[in-house]
């Protein structure tokens, strides 16, 4: 079947079957690679996307059930060619080691701080809390998440 998917303010029209993820047409049929196949059960986050805005596994989505509403991936946070804020906090706080579970990290994160602009740790503790990261980053990734969410008050980034 054929179906339109919204991704990063772009449609895309893609041949699929009912039974593909959303992860595997991300990957596969659009290149992008940025969201990471982690453990394919919904289990680890590393495959996290916002669909409508909302953190999504995309591991565990069809993707049919993702057309029509807009995806937002690793690749659609940058605006203009500058770095998200939290992207950047990221980078700045080096709250990444291997990189793995980096992308879904920003995009549960960036979720947060649309509906926290404030977010204490437990806050941050609370919302991802279906995001692991092996290598153990966390308190890095709090204080990545902190710092963004501060310079988004004043007003550094979009
Ligand atoms: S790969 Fe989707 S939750 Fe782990
Ligand atoms: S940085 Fe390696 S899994 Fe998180």
């Amino acid at each position: 079947m054929q179906i339109e998917l919204l991704v990063n303010g772009r449609i895309h029209r893609v041949d699929t079957d009912l039974e593909r993820s959303l992860l595997n047409v991300l990957r596969e049929d659009l290149d992008l690679t940025g969201t990471k196949y982690g453990c394919g059960e919904g289990e680890c986050g590393a495959c996290t996307v916002l669909l409508d805005g909302q953190p999504a596994r995309s591991c565990l989505t069809p993707a049919n059930a993702a057309a029509g509403k807009p995806i937002t991936t690793i690749e659609g946070l940058e605006k203009d060619g500058a770095l998200h804020p939290l992207q950047q906090a990221f980078l700045d706080a080096d709250a990444l080691q291997c990189g793995y579970c980096t992308s879904g990290m920003i995009l549960a994160g960036a979720a947060l701080l649309q509906k926290n602009s404030s977010p204490q740790p437990d806050d941050i503790i609370h919302a991802m809390q279906g995001n692991i990261c092996r290598c153990g980053t966390y308190p890095r990734i709090i204080h990545a998440i902190q710092s963004a969410a501060a310079s988004m008050k004043r007003g550094e980034h979009v």
